[in-house]
């Protein structure tokens, strides 16, 4: 491991440059990754998603993943205070730091709503935990229930308010723990053992299904492009699952930028950023599919295609409630880690911003986090005819869950990216900007001309196009 200083700051840092990747990672794969990709491609129609999905990865997210890190690694800050940073030395306005601003904003949001299904998760490992204790570890997972019990596991839980509170609550908590523990003690030492057993796991679970049959099946559903499916709001769904996925629009990237020292290559790690995340992305839905077609069940459940379609799985399958608990477990890492980033966002903010320490700042953000994130806990059952936007067709008919992350994912991702491709694209000095990159000349001229045309356009058109779907 290379020790790494931060420029000086007196800042606390990433202690590596692998730690640094393995927390960005961390960050990037997540829920996005193992249960919305899979729920989105199923709902969208599979091929056409999935292809549209890895378009914006790689020129719209990889370029804009550099673009956030060396916004970060240029002001050694609080994400605001960075972009402010970059600004002022560019002789630009300072409000520029309203990308920053309106990110730690959504990654507020997504926070709560996030840890909401990371409780999720935590039930069904208990569940999974007792079912093995009940029936013992040979056979497939709930022995002797029938499958309208194992239907009811879903509801039962999602139905039940104080249930999903507790949870919620409860996966905070975790999150908490580690964020206040600050970054090199508390989030880079859970990435740094975290994130290897995750991959195992994943690896592991993938290999275990693709012998269960239905692997071509899913292969074929994934990625056979059929243009016709490729619709406005497709595309829309696509570019907000990537940015989404790649930990994009909200800040994090430029949050963890701003603990990276002067030495590390924000380019290729960048790549390996957008690449692992990627890879992740495709595993999950190979992992997930097979073990939903050999069941013979439905692609497009959405959010309960893991919670409700998957446990029905477990139960024709050899060492089942292992397999259960495993995959839950799995599931559960990734999202400690991503939580972990999106509290970090708004912590190290409002640490500059007030002069707060970590704890206190921490578990100011987080009882914010949880207040809201009751509202979201309780959309499925107390408050499941509460339509907080009814008024706005985009969230028509949406409880609070559905209405944070359609805003944020679908609104203040796309418009922080595109303030984001302009800023460091057209406003900031381009000496500072080339002098963060790390790229070689020609690969830096294709990334400015992704940074500067590319991005702002395609997100304002998709943008557009998913918000006025009845205009074109
Ligand atoms: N990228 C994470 C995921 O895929 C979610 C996330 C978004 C994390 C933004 C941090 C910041 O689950």
């Amino acid at each position: 491991l290379v020790a790494l200083e931060t420029a000086g700051s007196g800042r606390e840092g990433w202690s590596s440059r692998s730690a640094f990747v393995l927390a960005a990672i961390g960050s990037a794969v997540g829920l996005g990754n193992l249960w919305r990709f899979p729920a989105e491609a199923g709902a969208n129609g599979g091929g056409a998603f999935v292809l549209f999905y890895i378009f914006c990865v790689v020129l719209i997210g990889l370029p804009l993943l550099l673009s956030e890190t060396l916004i970060g690694r240029h002001g050694q800050s609080s994400a605001p205070e960075s972009a402010r940073r970059l600004a002022r030395e560019s002789g630009a306005s300072r409000h520029w730091s309203i990308l920053a601003s309106l990110g730690v904003l959504s990654a507020f949001l997504i926070v709560s709503f996030y840890c909401v299904v990371g409780g999720w998760v935590l039930h069904y490992v208990w569940i999974f935990t007792s079912d093995l204790f009940q029936t013992g570890l040979s056979g497939g997972a709930f022995q002797g229930r029938d499958p309208a019990q194992i239907e009811a596991l879903w509801p039962n839980l999602a139905g039940n308010g104080g249930l999903t509170v507790a949870l919620d609550a409860l996966f905070l908590g975790i999150t908490l723990f580690f964020v206040a523990r600050g970054v090199s003690s508390g989030i880079e030492v859970m990435a740094v053992w975290l994130m290897p057993a995750f991959f195992v796991l994943l690896i592991a679970i993938t290999v275990y299904g693709a012998f269960g049959g239905a692997f071509h099946e899913s292969m074929a559903f994934l990625f056979s492009f059929e243009p016709h499916k490729l619709t406005g709001s497709v595309m829309l769904a696509a570019l907000g699952q990537a940015f989404f996925s790649l930990s994009l629009g909200v800040a994090g990237m430029i949050t963890y930028g701003g603990y990276v020292g002067r030495k590390v290559n924000l380019a290729t790690t960048s790549v390996i950023i957008a690449a692992a995340d990627t890879f992740v992305a495709l595993v999950a839905g190979l992992c997930i599919f097979p073990i939903v077609f050999a069941a013979g069940l439905g692609v497009n459940a959405g959010p309960a295609l893991m919670f409700q379609t998957l446990p029905h799985a477990f139960q024709s399958m050899p060492f089942g409630s292992l397999v259960g608990i495993f995959f839950f477990l799995m599931v559960g890492v990734a999202a400690l880690t991503s939580s972990v980033a999106l509290l970090e966002v708004p912590t190290s903010w409002l640490m500059e911003k007030t002069g707060l320490r970590r704890v206190p700042a921490s578990c100011t953000i987080a009882l914010g986090a949880m207040i809201l994130g009751a509202l979201s806990a309780l959309s499925t059952n107390e408050l499941a005819e509460f339509y907080p936007l009814n008024f706005i067709p985009l969230f028509e008919g949406q409880g609070v869950f559905d209405v944070l992350d359609g805003l944020t994912s679908k609104l203040f991702m796309p418009i922080a990216a595109i303030m984001t491709s302009v800023f460091v694209g057209w406003v900031s000095d381009r000496r500072l900007v080339n002098a963060e990159t790390g790229l070689s000349p020609t690969l830096q001229g294709i990334w400015r001309f992704l940074v500067c045309w590319l991005c702002p356009l395609t997100l304002f058109g998709i943008l557009a196009v998913g918000i006025f779907p009845n205009l074109f």
